[in-house]
């Protein structure tokens, strides 16, 4: 099928370069003149495993290219996918700026029968408010709009587009979901097909549910340092039990990234303009919050109870391991919160480059983890990157002024460490 992806970062990258894989002929469109320049070269603005060599190959075979401005890839596209951002607004509901400007661009242009299918994470309500943009900016009467939420981890964005645990596609009109269907025929996946507000809902209360996990095993968390029991044992404990299962039961600084902050928040507001209570979910934030002050406690504790003038060092800035993505990351915001109380914050990440600087004001980038330790009153580990677990410790013990280590992932061994004489402080555990 001919199809057009709108908006090629995180997602819509991904799909764009996972359909072409799939034999599909795909253009994808940005407004970003320099992200369009390097993705025609076949180089990738972000981390994400695999997708070079999608890319690549879809150059090659030409069944993949990029252009300049929405308008230009989707005349003559049997699906046109929405995968602009869908970001916070002030209020907490997600904002369609984009997508609606989106529309706009491509309502005059596109080919009558097209489909029109928003990947982005919308309210409920949003595939009918585009089809009746599609109609107020002039799109022809025969353009049907469809939901097909996307369920994608960055850093293994591949992976997950190309093994499905479902596909969800919201739609009222059968005929439009099955030509959809057809996309993925290659793929061996439940297909779920459903009203839009469902898909919409599917997505938000997926999101909502994991957060929910991980505030959860947080909380338990908390508890097991309360009553000292260690958490790493009860969260295999529970994992045995199916119904559980062992994933997203790992404690840390709280999730972050690009959906699970924004997607509560605006399940919340969707939550308080229905007029529903939902308490539960107000309680997952809470403790999501609460999460990062935690960090930020077990630092000053170690430091013997105050910040000022202290040098930390830092392992980590991306919201999680194998991304360069820092947004909305526990360790940006526990590094601002260290640095407003007078602390020094010099820190490593693999993949985060230059930018992290660019986002928290004081913070010192160091050129490797032992860099980041040298002369550090303490260590604090916010991302679990798999390099941080085989350090040689003897030389950051050697580098460190005081050698301290506040493991905010439970990446590391305590009696490994506590045995080379480093003090040792992790999350849930004794
Ligand atoms: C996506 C989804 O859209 C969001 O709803 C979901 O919750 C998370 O993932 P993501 O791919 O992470 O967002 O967004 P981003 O990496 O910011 O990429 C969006 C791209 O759209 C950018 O490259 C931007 O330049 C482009 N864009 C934006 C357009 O091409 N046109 C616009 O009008 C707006
Ligand atoms: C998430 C969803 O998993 C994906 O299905 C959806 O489409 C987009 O949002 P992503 O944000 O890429 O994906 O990352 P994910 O791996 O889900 O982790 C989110 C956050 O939760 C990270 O900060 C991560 O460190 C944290 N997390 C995850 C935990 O703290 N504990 C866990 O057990 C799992």
């Amino acid at each position: 099928m001919r199809v057009a992806v709108v908006g090629v970062g995180y997602v819509g990258l991904t799909t764009a370069a996972c359909l072409a894989h799939l034999g599909h002929d795909v253009t994808a469109a940005d407004l970003d003149p320099q992200r369009i320049a390097t993705l025609s070269k076949g180089e990738i603005p972000i981390l994400e495993d695999g997708l070079p060599q999608l890319v690549h190959d879809g150059l090659a075979a030409r069944r993949l290219q990029f252009v300049l401005g929405a308008q230009h890839a989707v005349p003559g596209a049997d699906v046109v996918f929405l995968c602009v951002q869908t970001p916070q607004g002030d209020d907490g509901a997600a904002d369609l700026t984009y997508v609606e400007s989106v529309v706009r661009e491509i309502a005059p242009v596109l080919t009558p029968a097209t489909i029109v299918v928003n990947k982005s994470t919308v309210p409920v309500g949003t595939t009918r408010r585009v089809q009746q943009w599609l109609s107020e900016y002039g799109a022809s009467t025969d353009v049907r709009v469809a939901s097909n939420p996307e369920f994608l981890r960055e850093g293994q964005a591949v992976r997950d587009f190309l093994n499905p645990d479902r596909i969800v596609i919201g739609c009222e009109d059968p005929a439009t979901a099955v030509r959809v269907s057809e996309l993925y025929r290659d793929l061996r996946s439940p297909v779920l097909v459903t009203d839009a507000a469902s898909a919409e809902m599917i997505k938000y209360a997926s999101n909502a549910f994991l957060a929910t996990k991980i505030s959860f095993i947080n909380a338990i968390a908390n508890l097991c340092e309360a009553v000292d029991a260690d958490v790493r044992e009860v969260a295999l404990g529970m994992g045995y039990d199916p119904r559980i299962g062992f994933e997203f039961l790992h404690p840390g600084p709280g999730y972050g990234g690009s959906c699970f902050p924004k997607d509560t928040a605006a399940l919340l507001h969707t939550a308080r303009q229905s007029g529903y209570d939902f308490g539960l979910l107000d309680g997952v934030v809470a403790v999501n919050r609460q999460q990062h002050d935690r960090i930020v406690d077990k630092v000053r504790d170690a430091l013997g109870g105050t910040l000022t003038d202290r040098p930390i060092g830092m392992w980590g800035l991306t919201f999680k391991a194998d991304t360069d993505d820092l947004r909305d990351s526990p360790a940006i915001a526990v590094a601002r919160r260290l640095l407003d109380e007078g602390a020094r914050v010099c820190a490593f990440d693999p993949a985060a480059g230059e930018q992290a600087a660019t986002r928290v004001d004081g913070l010192a980038l160091a050129l490797d983890p032992y860099d980041a330790a040298t002369d550090a009153d303490v260590v604090v580990l916010m991302t679990e990157w798999d390099e941080f677990r085989w350090l040689d410790f003897g030389r950051v013990h050697d580098a460190m002024r005081v050698p301290a280590i506040v493991d905010a992932r439970n990446l590391l061994d305590p009696a490994a460490l506590r045995r080379r004489g480093f003090a040792y402080l992790g999350v849930g555990r004794r």
